[in-house]
């Protein structure tokens, strides 16, 4: 059998406003094998954000079980999942999340520090991985010098400094023009091939399906199909 990365079952979240209650998830039973790279894609309200903020530990489910790396999150205090997070967990948020007044390679660095690596050392490993992303030249910039493509890129390379188990990424490619949003996808499928790291990747982009082993179709809460990429 497989080592699965993620296993979830029977999850069900709603949320509860003074006026209304959306149920957002309605039963997901989804595996994820570690180093596969899966593509969750939906039509908007979908619950696709939900279900990667419980995956990664941000929200907590109503209902079911969520295991990742084989632990569940409702077996783990506050201060174990805080700790599972920042060593297991990558993610990626659509507006990149860039510290404006941190320079290119501290905004990197961030995660390292979070998992007490010291400050020298954090900072040379964080200029490696933004060399993999192909900003070495720009490690003492400020983000905002820097394009939409080379801000997702900063993003990846922060989500990755740390060597997370999984790397969950909401819509990479929303902001970016067509060239960029394929340079980024060849970019996260070679470090999925090379460091062997689960993707689990939210798009609308139908033009990148395509680098996804599966791709699992989601529907007002349900995911409705599973389909495999042949490559
Ligand atoms: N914090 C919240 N409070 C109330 N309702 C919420 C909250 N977060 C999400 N929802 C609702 O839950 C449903 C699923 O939302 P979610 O953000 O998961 O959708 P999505 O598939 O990511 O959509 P999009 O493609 O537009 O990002 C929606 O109806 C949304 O309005
Ligand atoms: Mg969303």
């Amino acid at each position: 059998m497989t080592a699965l990365a993620i296993n979830c079952s029977h999850i069900t979240k709603s949320f509860k406003t003074k006026e209304v209650e959306t149920v957002a998830l309605r039963g997901i039973d989804l595996t994820v094998s570690k180093g596969e790279f899966v593509m969750l894609v939906g039509p908007s309200g979908c619950g696709k954000t939900t279900l990667i903020s419980i995956i990664a530990g941000i929200l907590h489910q109503d209902d079911g079980d969520c295991w990742v790396q084989g632990q569940n999150y409702t077996q783990m205090t506050a201060s174990q999942l805080l700790d599972f997070r920042a060593k297991h967990i990558g993610f990626i948020f659509q507006s990149f999340n860039l510290i404006p007044t941190l320079s290119v390679v501290e905004n990197v660095a961030i995660p390292l520090i979070i998992n007490q690596v010291e400050r020298q050392e954090a900072i040379k490993q964080a200029g490696d991985m933004l060399e993999k992303v192909s900003l070495g030249n720009r490690l003492h910039s400020s983000p905002n010098q820097l394009s939409g493509g080379q801000q997702q890129r900063i993003a990846i390379a922060r989500a990755l400094v740390h060597k997370p188990s999984i790397l969950i990424c909401d819509e990479p490619t929303s902001a970016l023009d067509h060239a960029t949003g394929t340079k980024i996808l060849e970019l996260m499928r070679a470090i999925n091939k090379d460091l062997k790291t689960t993707f689990v990747v939210v798009t609308h982009d139908a033009r990148i399906y395509q680098y996804a082993d599966r791709i699992a179709h989601m529907d007002d809460g349900t995911i409705t199909d599973i389909t495999t990429n042949t490559w």
